[in-house]
Formats: C-alpha cells, sequence, structure tokens
C-alpha cells in the first residue's frame, strides 16, 4: 500500500499533480495537505473511478499530522510563485519558513518518507529540509530530492524544437547544477541519443533552458508561475521514485541532492566544491543507489558554464543552511 501526500495539493501546482497522482496506479491513498480548500480539492478528485482513495486536511483539527502519518512519499509544492521582475530568490523570505515547517511535521509524522521538494528557490529549500532532518535525528540523504525535473522536460522540448526529433520525451539529457538561471547547466554533449545542436544556436538554447521558467513567468503576466508543466515533471519524477521503489531497475533521472550522502556523490562533490548538486540519479528501493558522474566528462564550453553555476549554488545553499540553523 503506497500513501502519496501533496502539501500545497490546493495551489497552481498541487492540483494538477493531485490530479495525475490520482490517476496513478502506483498511488493506493492520496492525502491532500494546504492550509486552504484541500476538502474541495479531495472531494473533487475523490469522485474519480481510480483506485487511490483520497483525503483533504486543513491545518485544524491535527490535520498535518494527519495528512503526513504512514506517508511512504510526499512531495512539496507549498509556496508563493514568481511574478514579474522577481528571481527565485526573492521567494526565499516566505518560501522558506513553510519549507521548515512542512518538514519538521515530516520529521515527525513520516520520518521515512521520500521527500521531493518542488517549493522555491530549491537550490536553497533543500538544505533547508536538509538542516531540519539532521537536526530531528532522521536525515536520509538518499531520500530528499529538490525536483529538477522541469529543466529536463523543458531541454528535451526545446533541443526537439531544434532538431525535429519527434518524441522529444524519449531524448535522454542530463541537465545538472541547480534550479535557477546560470545554475542551471544542460548538457548536451551527452545527450542520448546524440543530438546535433548547430553552433549558432547552442547559446540560445542553452539560455532557453536556464531561463524558461521565466518565459513563463511573463507569459503568465503576474498570475504566477509554471504549474501544469512542473505538475506533468513532478509526476514524472514521483512515478519513476515509486516505481524504483517496487523493484524496477535501471531508472535514472537528475534531482538536486545533498551529494556527500548518496553512493558516489562524495567524489561528485569534491569535483563541483558544493555538497549540494543535481546530477542523474539511479534511483532503487532504498532512494539514490547511485550519483552518476556526468561533470567530468562535460565539454569545455559545458565546463564554463558550471564555474557560474557552483558560483551561485554556494551564496544559496549558505542561505538556505543559515536560515535553518538560525531561524529570524
Ligand atoms: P500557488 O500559490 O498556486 O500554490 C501554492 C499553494 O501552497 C497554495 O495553495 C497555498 O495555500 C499553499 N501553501 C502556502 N503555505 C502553505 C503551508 N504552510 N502548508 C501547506 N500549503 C501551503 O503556487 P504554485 O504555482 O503552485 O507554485 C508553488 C511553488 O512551486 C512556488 O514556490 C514556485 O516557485 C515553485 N515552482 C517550482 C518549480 C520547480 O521546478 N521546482 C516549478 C514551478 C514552480
Ligand atoms: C520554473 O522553472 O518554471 C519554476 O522554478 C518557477 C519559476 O519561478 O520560474
Amino acid at each position: 500500500m503506497v500513501k502519496a501526500v501533496v502539501a500545497g495539493a490546493s495551489g497552481g501546482i498541487g492540483q494538477p499533480l493531485s490530479l495525475l497522482l490520482k490517476n496513478s496506479s502506483l498511488v493506493d491513498e492520496l492525502a491532500l495537505y494546504d492550509v486552504v480548500n484541500t476538502p474541495g480539492v479531495a472531494a473533487d478528485l475523490s469522485h474519480i473511478s481510480s483506485k487511490a482513495v483520497v483525503t483533504g486536511y486543513l491545518p485544524k483539527d491535527d490535520g498535518l499530522k494527519q495528512a503526513f502519518t504512514g506517508a511512504d512519499i510526499v512531495v512539496i509544492p507549498a509556496g508563493i510563485p514568481r511574478k514579474p521582475g522577481m528571481t527565485r530568490d526573492d521567494l526565499f523570505k516566505i518560501n522558506a519558513g513553510i519549507v521548515k515547517g512542512l518538514i519538521e511535521g515530516i520529521a515527525q509524522h513520516a520520518p521515512k518518507a521520500y521527500i521531493l521538494v518542488i517549493s522555491n528557490p530549491v537550490n536553497s529549500t533543500v538544505p533547508i529540509a536538509a538542516e531540519v532532518l539532521k537536526k530531528a535525528g532522521v536525515f536520509d540523504p538518499k531520500k530528499l530530492f529538490g525536483v529538477t525535473t522541469l529543466d529536463v522536460v523543458r531541454a528535451e522540448t526545446f533541443v526537439a524544437s531544434i532538431t525535429g526529433e519527434k518524441e522529444p520525451h524519449k531524448l535522454n539529457i542530463p541537465v545538472i547544477g541547480g534550479h535557477s538561471g546560470e545554475t542551471i547547466v544542460p548538457l548536451f554533449s551527452q545527450a542520448q541519443p546524440s543530438v546535433d545542436i548547430p553552433s549558432d544556436k547552442l547559446d540560445a538554447l542553452v539560455n532557453r533552458v536556464q531561463f524558461g521558467g521565466d518565459e513563463v513567468v511573463k507569459a503568465k503576466d503576474g498570475a504566477g508561475s509554471a504549474t501544469l508543466s512542473m505538475a506533468y515533471a513532478g509526476f514524472r519524477f514521483a512515478e519513476k521514485v515509486l516505481k524504483a521503489a517496487k523493484g524496477e531497475k535501471g531508472i535514472v533521472e537528475p534531482s538536486y541532492v545533498y551529494l556527500p550522502g548518496v553512493p558516489g556523490g562524495d567524489a561528485i562533490a569534491k569535483t563541483v566544491g558544493v555538497e549540494y548538486f543535481s546530477v542523474p540519479i539511479e534511483l532503487g528501493p532504498s532512494g539514490v543507489e547511485n550519483a552518476v558522474d556526468v561533470v567530468s566528462k562535460a565539454n569545455d564550453h559545458e565546463k564554463k558554464l558550471l564555474e557560474a553555476a557552483y558560483k551561485g549554488l554556494k551564496d544559496n545553499i549558505a542561505k538556505g543552511v543559515d536560515f535553518a540553523n538560525n531561524p529570524p
């Protein structure tokens, strides 16, 4: 029996993500937690004739405890989204506290759950989550994931728009680093099958992957950021985690993890000089089974991009760690 929880379930990402989880044969129980509207969202989804039993919780009546208890996987899209002109780091002030509170709840009520953090700034919210779990004595780095799948999905889509690939989701493109602007580094040289990007299109393509989020924020014109593509990406990653948990082999997808705590991660951490970094990870029943070193195979152009990513990540990570240990 698999219990999945969505924290932030009434939001722009939370609702379509909950719909996809409700429709999944991998989920038996789906608990929706938010500070607003979960009774309505849960009632609505519960009429769908797929097998998952849906329940909705608010903070009152010990809702957080009820939602999280017994969870196998918790996906967190709780928090405010960007408006035009904002960076993801501008969300830190509000979202850091939201993520901290939710992780404290997970540490108490679902310490063995896989935790998938979507809330921005991911570069900082994942370190916050790790510090809170460490403090509670329940940190399993193999089960904490910053969801960077949307960057991978965008890379597949934007590459296909250049190469004419008919089934973009079958491309395998490592996108590594973090989840904001220049910290996002697509490694097109390691795409499988290989892709041929004309040199005069490469810079624009890299830029589009790095700033794809801004494209959506601008188009939504004040009404938020990516929600539907994020729900697709969040579900795609959650599904992989659940399939691997059931024993399926060979599942690899990039995710932002605490490198020193995962098999294969130590050597990569030494190369990149930061502890939190997104790399392709092989998933298994215990979570991360192996972090794949794609960094050392980056070409010279990609190595330059990586240098900028390391710089940006250092500050973002330090800010998250500091917040968790010295809350304002
Ligand atoms: P939204 O405002 O539509 O929804 C957020 C939801 O979180 C709301 O329903 C709100 O009530 C809820 N919430 C707030 N505080 C909460 C708490 N303490 N506990 C539970 N729920 C709480 O925003 P959205 O568009 O769904 O985006 C959510 C977050 O996801 C943002 O931070 C956004 O930047 C981020 N995001 C990340 C990625 C990624 O690739 N990782 C992609 C898109 C968006
Ligand atoms: C994205 O990449 O779409 C998200 O991180 C949301 C944003 O703020 O751009």
